[in-house]
């Protein structure tokens, strides 16, 4: 049993990813706090290099997923072939994190705000999932099409995705343990 020593390292704990949602929606204001909370990452020369799309719009993100789900399909027919599969897990918000290209840090410091956000969430009572499957989407013939109705700036490229929302616990599966053995102390 880990012993707490404050309220941000119970949070770090306790935050495991969800890939099943309730249908209720996350309220604005919590959506802006996630934000608020990952752009106070650190970053490379404080170049701030992202770019955030906060879409909760069905049309959109069934138009990505759509996207994502053939590219998928074409790499492994057999599990990504069923019917309504949704690679959000029926997230009712999704942000797409986009770096600016020419910045060589702009993915970890896209990593950093994304791991701000997701402990953030944690925090307010909301359950998250960063998720690298929908890049697929941004690599096919419809790229440019989905860059713009995320509003992408010129010179920005999604990095990942971080699905937000109620989790639904049934059917989530235990993440394995941690292991401690990726260390050493010299
Ligand atoms: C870079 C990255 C990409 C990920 N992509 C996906 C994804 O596409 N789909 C998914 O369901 N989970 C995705 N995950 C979530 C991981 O599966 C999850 O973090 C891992 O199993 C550890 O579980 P935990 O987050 O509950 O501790 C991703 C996580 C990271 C950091």
């Amino acid at each position: 049993m880990t012993e707490y020593r404050n309220e941000i390292t119970r949070t770090i704990f306790e935050r495991r990813s969800t890939h099943h949602y309730l249908e209720k929606p996350v309220a604005r204001e919590d959506l802006e706090f996630l934000v608020s909370c990952g752009i106070q990452a650190p970053n490379s020369r404080n170049l701030q290099p992202w770019f955030i799309a906060c879409v909760q719009d069905k049309e959109i993100l069934s138009a990505i997923n759509k996207e994502t789900v053939e590219g998928l399909k074409e790499k492994d027919p057999f599990r990504f072939s069923k019917p309504g599969y949704s690679v959000f897990g029926n997230a009712p918000a999704v942000f797409f994190i986009l770096g600016e290209r020419s910045v060589t840090t702009a993915s970890i410091d896209c990593a950093f705000l994304g791991g701000n956000m997701v402990l953030a969430a944690q925090s307010i009572g909301l359950s998250s999932c960063v998720m690298n499957q929908p890049l697929i989407a941004f690599e096919g013939s419809r790229k440019d099409a989905l860059l713009d109705m995320l509003k992408a700036p010129f010179g920005y490229t999604v990095r990942f995705a971080l699905g937000v929302g109620y989790s639904d616990s049934e059917g989530e599966r235990k993440p394995k343990e941690r292991t401690e053995r990726c260390v050493v102390y010299l």
